[in-house]
């Protein structure tokens, strides 16, 4: 797992992979942040594409090319935002990485990277999410061991890659 599973540090919009996964919100017509930087980055193709999505769910996701993005997809999941903890946000921030994992694979990408989904604006606290998203990640691992060569955690900022990385040696100890 611990070689399957990598931990960087820097843009999102710069990797190349075969998806990156997108903070959106529920219009998935654009936003601030890593959302963004994506569009930005992936020229106004992107929005036009979104624009026949309908939305998204909080929790849930939905797939589109990359365009002028390095990666060759973009899946966009919509986190919950931080409501103090008692509003389903846990299952809601989890069921973000599964639906993403899972939209990856029936399409048959086997590198996906993802931001820390809902610890910018959403507000929900870094070290539980972090905590959440590896939880989920090594659990759809174990169920579907052979599905991804490569999964990415990249973090914008040095204070959260140092953060991250301690929690995943607290966690993750194959
Ligand atoms: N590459 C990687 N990570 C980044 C980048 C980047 N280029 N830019 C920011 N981050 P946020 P949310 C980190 O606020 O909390 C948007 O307006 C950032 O430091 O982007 O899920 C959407 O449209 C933080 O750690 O997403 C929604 O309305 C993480 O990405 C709302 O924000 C997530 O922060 C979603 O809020």
């Amino acid at each position: 797992m611990k070689n399957i599973i990598e931990v960087q540090k820097g843009d999102i919009t710069k990797l190349n992979v075969d998806s990156i996964v997108n903070a959106a919100n529920r219009t998935l017509l654009g936003g601030g942040g890593v959302d963004g930087a994506i569009h930005r980055a992936a020229g106004p193709l992107l929005l036009e594409e979104c624009k026949s999505l309908n939305g998204c769910e909080t929790g849930d996701a939905k797939i589109t090319k990359g365009y002028k993005l390095n990666a060759k997809y973009v899946i966009h999941t919509v986190g919950p935002v931080w409501r103090g903890g008692n509003a389903g946000e846990v299952e809601l921030l989890s069921s973000c990485y599964k639906r993403s994992l899972e939209i990856a694979s029936e399409n048959e990408l086997h590198s996906i990277a993802f931001p820390a989904i809902s610890t910018g604006i959403y507000g929900f606290p870094f070290e539980k999410a972090s905590k959440i998203a590896l939880e989920t990640v090594q659990n759809y691992l174990a169920e579907n061991p052979n599905r991804f060569q490569k999964i990415v955690f990249i973090l914008y900022s040095d204070d959260d890659y140092i953060r991250f990385n301690k929690i995943k040696e607290s966690i993750i100890n194959e």
